[in-house]
């Protein structure tokens, strides 16, 4: 084995994706996914992976201090790509203690456990830590978030990974440890959890049930394919520099109600609708509280120094998602006989 990596929240959105690459392109290296499988996680995310044997899972709640230590103790990690996290804004609007919990604390117990660990020598170690470029703030109608705009985080979730960038930037001052931060901007693509605006429109229309958009849509998000941060991800990990920030982003800007928009003409597409059929589900609701009006993240430095660029275009992405939604009912289904039913009803009933 050429290198022992630990990747947090493996069972995840994203951290799914990183895993599968790794694993599968990597046969070389031993993967472990740490993960404490909240709602969010999902271990069907992983299951054309998860007999290899450069796999290992790892059931563990990096709150918990002593589980993280026994994990490095147990692996001797060369490498770490830390993704667990709560990640979802409205959560966070409503319960942010978790928010602080596992964004902040749980990331300082992994860099304790890691300087811990390697301590007595730093060559050929990493500690990779995923963050969001909503630390940054909101943008007005103009500019682009660089890794050097000043951080501005302005709900809970963006507050605890701006927390936690600040803590990997402390641990890498203060104790040499080797250490760099990525801030991407929204990911789509299979496995999202349809608590996220494209997988929850997608079921919805698929539903015919309103589609909730929140105040009047104009909110702008910077949408990358999943698959494509998880290539950023693997380039920064094996090129990157400690001590830097990069950012990642698609330079795809999209006004919320003109995204929702051209998903349904894709739906009335794959169902079979009239033109014009899915649209008439779009319900203006209740705005998110603090609502951030534009993400748009300048990721030149990355492409610039690596060459990494985004593949698919937007309609091609999106029409692959929601080709995946459409075809993984079982996933999708399992998910929404759950609790997520009840958290549905709480944030959308009345807004
Ligand atoms: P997700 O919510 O889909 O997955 C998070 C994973 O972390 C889950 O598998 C969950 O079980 C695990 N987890 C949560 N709390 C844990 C704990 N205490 N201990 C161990 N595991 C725990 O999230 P995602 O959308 O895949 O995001 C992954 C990372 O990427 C996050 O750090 C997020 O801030 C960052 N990010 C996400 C996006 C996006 O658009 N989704 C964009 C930029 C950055
Ligand atoms: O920018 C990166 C961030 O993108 C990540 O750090 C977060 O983990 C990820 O959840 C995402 O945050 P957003 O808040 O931008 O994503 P969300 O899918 O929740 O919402 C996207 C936009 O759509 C946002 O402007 C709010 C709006 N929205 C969302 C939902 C769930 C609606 O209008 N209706 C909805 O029902």
């Amino acid at each position: 084995m050429k290198k022992v990596i630990l990747i947090t929240g493996g069972a995840g959105f994203i951290g799914s994706h990183v895993v599968r690459r790794f694993v599968n392109k990597y046969p070389d290296y031993l993967i472990v996914n740490a993960d404490k499988l909240t709602y969010a996680g999902n271990l069907e995310n992983l299951s054309d992976v998860d007999k290899k044997d450069n796999y290992f899972f790892e059931k563990i709640d990096i709150v918990d201090k002593q589980s993280v230590l026994n994990l490095f103790r147990k692996y001797n990690f060369d490498g770490v790509i830390h993704l667990a996290a709560e990640s979802h804004v409205d959560r966070s609007i409503t319960g942010p203690d978790e928010f602080v919990y596992t964004n902040i604390v749980g990331t300082v117990n992994l860099l304790s456990a890691a300087l811990e660990s390697w301590k007595n020598n730093f060559e050929g170690k990493l500690f990779y830590h995923i963050s969001t470029d909503e630390v940054f703030g909101s943008l007005g109608k103009e500019g682009f978030f660089t890794e050097t705009t000043s951080y501005d985080p302005k709900s809970p979730y963006s507050a605890s990974k701006a927390s936690s960038d600040h803590l990997v930037r402390a641990f890498n001052h203060t104790f040499g440890i080797p250490a760099l931060i990525s801030n991407c901007s929204n990911n789509y693509g299979p496995n999202q959890f349809p608590e996220k605006l494209i997988p929850l429109a997608i079921n919805n229309i698929k539903n015919n049930k309103p589609i909730p958009v929140y105040g009047k849509g104009e909110n702008i998000r910077d949408w990358l394919y999943v698959e494509d941060h998880a290539s950023a991800i693997d380039t920064i990990f094996h090129r990157g520099k400690s001590g830097e920030t990069y950012n990642i982003g698609g330079n795809n800007e999209w006004k919320n109600i003109d995204l929702i928009k051209l998903l349904c003409s894709i739906m009335d597409n794959r169902l079979n609708r009239p033109d014009g059929e899915s649209e008439k589900l779009i319900t203006y609701v209740k705005d998110r509280p603090g609502h951030d009006l534009r993400y748009a993240i300048d990721s030149s430095k990355l492409q610039n120094e690596f060459g990494w660029s985004p593949i698919p275009d937007f309609a091609e992405g999106l029409g692959k998602t929601v080709d995946w939604y459409l075809t993984n009912t079982i996933w999708l289904e399992s998910i929404l006989s759950g609790d997520y039913s009840k958290y549905y009803d709480l944030m959308y009933s009345g807004r």
